[in-house]
C-alpha cells in the first residue's frame, strides 16, 4: 500500500540531488509533487523524469508572491496540499569575514524561505486536516566548524523554528520536524572532491562512526518516514541522518585510554 497516495507535496531545492532523490521517494508512495527551485535546468530535467507525477515551478524562496505562486500551482497541480519539505539552501559563507550582506542572504535563503513557505501552506492543510512538514537541519547546526559561522547559525535556527511551529501548528494538525544529514553526497561535496567518492568517504570517515557520506536516497528515505502517517506522533522533532556524527564526541573512534596505558 502506497503511504502518500493522491497526497499533495512541495519540495523546495528540489533541483539538488538530495531534492531530487526526496521528490522521487515521494511520487514512490503515490504523492504529487511540486519542485520548486531557482535551477530551472535541473528542475525541469527531473519533472520529465517524474512524468506526471511532477511539475516543476521556478521559485525564489526569497520573494513571498512566488512562494504564493507556488502554493497556487500545487494546488492546481495536485488539489491539496499535505506536504512540505524546505530543502532550498546557500552556502554563503565567509566565516568571520562574512559582511550583513552574507548573514541577512544566507537567513533569507535557509530559514526565513521555509518560514514563508510553511505560512502560505498552513491554511490550505489545515483545510483538509493536517500535514507534514519536515526542514532542513544539519550536523552544522549543533558544533563550531572552522571558518563557518552563517551556514550554522541558520541551521540551528531551522531546528529552533521546528519546535516553535510544531507546538503551534499542532492544533491544526501539522506536524512539524527536522531532519539533519551529516555530509550526504551532494552537489557541493562533488564539486570539491572533484566528483570523488571515494576520497569523500576516507575524508568524512574519522567523523561519521559509519565511515562513508550519505547517500542522497538515504536521506530521502528519513524524510518520507516524517512525511508519512508512520511518524504519526512525532512532532517538534529533529531526525539525525548522520551516520553517527552527532552522537560521536571529541575523542572520534580513537582510544585514548590505551594510548595513556601503552
Ligand atoms: N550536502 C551535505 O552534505 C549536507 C549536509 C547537511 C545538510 N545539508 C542540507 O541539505 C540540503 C541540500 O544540500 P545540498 O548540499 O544538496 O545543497 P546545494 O547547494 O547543492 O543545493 C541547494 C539548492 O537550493 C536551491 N536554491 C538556492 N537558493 C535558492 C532560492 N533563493 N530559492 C529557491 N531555491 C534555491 C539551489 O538552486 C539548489 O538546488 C540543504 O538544506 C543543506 O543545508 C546538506
Amino acid at each position: 500500500m502506497l503511504l502518500l497516495e493522491n497526497k499533495g507535496a512541495i519540495v523546495t531545492g528540489a533541483s539538488t540531488l538530495i531534492g531530487a532523490a526526496v521528490a522521487r521517494a515521494l511520487v514512490g508512495q503515490g504523492a504529487k509533487v511540486v519542485l520548486a527551485d531557482v535551477d530551472a535546468d535541473k528542475g525541469e530535467k527531473l519533472a520529465g523524469e517524474l512524468g506526471g507525477k511532477a511539475v516543476f515551478v521556478k521559485t525564489d524562496v526569497c520573494a513571498d508572491e512566488q512562494i504564493d505562486g507556488a502554493v497556487a500551482s500545487a494546488m492546481k497541480f495536485c488539489g491539496r496540499i499535505d506536504v512540505l519539505v524546505n530543502i532550498a539552501a546557500a552556502y554563503v559563507d565567509n566565516g568571520p569575514a562574512s559582511p550583513r550582506e552574507d548573514w541577512l542572504k544566507s537567513f533569507d535563503i535557509n530559514l526565513f524561505g521555509a518560514v514563508m513557505f510553511l505560512r502560505a501552506v498552513r491554511p490550505h492543510m489545515a483545510a483538509v486536516g493536517g500535514g507534514a512538514v519536515v526542514n532542513f537541519g544539519s550536523t552544522s547546526a549543533h558544533v563550531a566548524q572552522a571558518g563557518r559561522w552563517t551556514y550554522p547559525a541558520t541551521k540551528a535556527a531551522m531546528l529552533q523554528f521546528t519546535r516553535s511551529a510544531a507546538l503551534d501548528l499542532a492544533a491544526d494538525g501539522i506536524r512539524v520536524n527536522a531532519v539533519s544529514p551529516g555530509w550526504t553526497w551532494s552537489g557541493i561535496l562533488d564539486l570539491i572532491s572533484g566528483g570523488d567518492l571515494e576520497k569523500t568517504n576516507r575524508v568524512a570517515a574519522p567523523f561519521h562512526m559509519l565511515k562513508r557520506v550519505a547517500t542522497p536516497e538515504e536521506v530521502a528515505n528519513a524524510v518520507t518516514f516524517l512525511c508519512t502517517p508512520q511518524s504519526s506522533f512525532i512532532t517538534g522533532a529533529n531526525l539525525p541522518v548522520d551516520g553517527g556524527y552527532s552522537a560521536m564526541g571529541p575523542e572520534q573512534m580513537l582510544s585514548p585510554i590505551a594510548q595513556l596505558m601503552g
